[in-house]
């Protein structure tokens, strides 16, 4: 399972997996408001903005998952419906966090929307730890949509945390 950059000529095939994994997690548990923004366009024009910073997985232009980090934060992790629970997400939050790592960063942190039960489970398996609730301010083409969401944290140094003798 090799994580690589995405390329341009992916943008449509990755987009349609966001909007299709965004809606299958979130279609019953946000606001019909933040719904109505969240268009297959809205997320093409997303990943065309920042997709020097999406890592993915699989052929080019049939990818399975996507990963997108930004300053501290894991921001975007998805992954296709018929490739969920082999692995792929496991290696798309290995391969952001030793990003988040070389990028100097001790801890990251994530927003995940209240009620996202099985990206919940994943993060904790992956050893991430819910702090708090959060307002997460997203940005969208109408505006900026304040979100409660739980907030996760990781200690990415290895042995941080640990008592020092
Ligand atoms: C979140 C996501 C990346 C995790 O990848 P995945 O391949 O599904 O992860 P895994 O299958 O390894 O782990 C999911 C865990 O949740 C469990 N699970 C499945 N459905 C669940 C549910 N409804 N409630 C709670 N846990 C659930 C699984 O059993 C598994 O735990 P286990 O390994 O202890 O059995 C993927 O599900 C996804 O893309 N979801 C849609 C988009 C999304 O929610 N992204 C995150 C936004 S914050």
């Amino acid at each position: 399972m090799d994580v690589r950059p995405a390329e341009s000529s992916e943008i449509d095939a990755l987009a349609s997996l966001w909007h299709a994994g965004w809606t299958d997690a979130h279609a019953t548990i946000v606001p019909a408001e933040l719904k109505r923004v969240r268009t297959l366009e809205s997320f093409r024009d997303r990943l065309r903005a920042g997709l020097a910073n999406v890592r993915t997985l699989g052929d080019i232009g049939a990818p399975l998952g996507l990963c997108w980090v930004k300053d501290s934060e894991l921001y975007q992790l998805y992954v296709a419906a018929h490739a969920r629970g082999t692995g792929i997400a496991s290696a798309l939050i290995a391969d952001a966090e030793s990003r988040l790592l070389n990028a100097g960063f001790d801890v990251a942190w994530l927003a995940c929307a209240i009620g996202n039960s099985r990206a919940a489970r994943f993060y904790e398996k992956s050893g991430w730890h819910r702090a708090r609730t959060m307002t997460n301010v997203l940005d969208t083409p109408t505006g900026t949509f304040p979100l409660e969401v739980w907030r996760y944290e990781k200690s990415l140094r290895p042995g941080a945390g640990l008592p020092r003798c």
